[in-house]
């Protein structure tokens, strides 16, 4: 007996959770968080603009043909305008990400198999990343280092920055200071949470307690970052040049990670030209879509999270209209600067 109504409070409980209005409270745990910095490369805006300068120089590419905004379009929220990035090697078999947020990420990649930003350049010894893999920028690290270092406006940032010439680690440190800054603090949905209760509309506030309710979003994409930093099979259709992209498994070879992927951010994600680690959706409304149907259910490694939604065209809309306050239009703005 005594446990029974106990099991009635607690439904009336969760009832009431749910039936209650977003209070101020909850709220603030959407807001984002000041971003990670690591000790040994602080932050300055020296660096900043150094490193906003080093990633729109197509220099640090083989044959100088390709930049890292060549590939991660500020106009198209940071991510690709390829379905598929397009490298030295050609057609690669993933959509490049945005780099929006990619700072509070503990793993980078897809597949999570880089874990700073320094790391993930690919700059630094041992690590192969977008300067120095092979199919991206092609680039020989020594050499790229020692075309910037007879740069003379180059040389002369390198060192009020960081006290001495142009170095591997170096060009490293300058890009990840400019990736933190790309934080999408001015979405219209952050200066929500932050308690300007008209910065959304009517719609995307209806989308939002979709988000967090009936459509089962925040299973994944948990506050504050929107991603639970995990990686899930979703039931995304294999597409692109690859046959098959295995995903996390081919980093921990554990079966339950068969074909899953990291939970991106979403922020700015209105603005991507294409969704999903191989780019295999090219609207936002196929993307719900997609959740809608309940993923692909013949996947048989698909997440037990991933089950149909029922969701009627209203729904769909307002979702969507939640999805596009996540835009920091800013972060779309973002140009290339004058190089030395
Ligand atoms: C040829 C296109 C291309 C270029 C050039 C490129 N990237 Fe990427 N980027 C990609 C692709 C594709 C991925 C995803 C690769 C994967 O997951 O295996 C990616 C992933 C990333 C990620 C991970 C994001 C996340 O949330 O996991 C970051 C950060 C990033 N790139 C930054 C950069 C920087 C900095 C540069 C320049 C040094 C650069 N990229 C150059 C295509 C490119
Ligand atoms: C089971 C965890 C999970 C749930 C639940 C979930 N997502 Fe995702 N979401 C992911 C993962 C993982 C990806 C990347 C999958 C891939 O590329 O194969 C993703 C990708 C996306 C993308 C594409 C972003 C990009 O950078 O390509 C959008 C948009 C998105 N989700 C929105 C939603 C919405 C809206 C809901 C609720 C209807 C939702 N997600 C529910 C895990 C989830």
């Amino acid at each position: 007996m005594k446990n029974h109504i106990i099991n009635i409070i607690t439904i009336a409980m969760v009832t009431l959770v749910f039936a209650m209005p977003a209070t101020a409270d909850d709220l603030r745990e959407w807001q984002l968080p000041p971003v990670p910095v690591p000790a040994d490369n602080p932050q300055s805006q020296a660096k900043v603009a150094l490193g906003q300068q080093l990633a729109f120089d197509t220099r640090l590419s083989k044959n100088d043909s390709i930049s890292c905004a060549g590939c991660h379009l500020p106009f198209a929220g940071g991510g690709g305008h390829t379905p598929r990035a397009f490298g030295h090697g050609g057609e690669l078999g993933r959509w490049a990400p945005s780099w929006i947020n990619a700072a509070y990420a503990t793993s980078l990649f897809w597949d999570g198999r880089a874990s700073s930003l320094e790391e993930q350049t690919g700059a630094l010894p041992g690590h192969m990343g977008p300067i120095s893999a092979p199919g991206e920028m092609a680039g020989d690290v020594q050499a790229i280092v020692k075309k910037l270092n007879a740069i003379p406006g180059y040389r002369k940032q390198f060192k009020q920055v960081f006290g001495e010439g142009v170095t591997a680690e170096n060009i490293a440190k300058a890009i990840a200071a400019f990736e933190r800054t790309l934080i999408a603090f001015n979405a219209p949905f952050q200066r929500y949470v932050r308690g300007d209760k008209t910065a959304i509309s009517p719609a995307a506030k209806r989308g939002f307690a979709l988000f967090r309710g009936k459509a089962q979003c925040i299973a994944c994409h948990t506050p504050p970052l929107l991603t639970d930093n995990a990686f899930h099979n979703i039931g995304v259709p294999q597409v692109g040049p690859l046959k098959e992209d295995q995903g996390r498994y081919a980093i921990t070879k554990d079966t339950d990670d068969m074909r899953a992927f990291k939970t991106p951010s979403l922020y700015n994600s209105a603005s991507f030209a294409f969704f999903m680690h191989d780019g295999a959706m090219s609207t936002m409304e196929e993307v719900i879509e997609h959740y809608n149907q309940g993923g692909n259910p013949k996947d048989r490694s698909q997440s037990p999270l991933i089950t149909p939604l029922k969701l009627t065209a209203r729904e769909k809309a307002d979702l969507i209209a939640f999805m596009q306050t996540l835009t920091d239009p800013e972060l779309n703005h973002i140009h290339r600067p004058r190089l030395p």
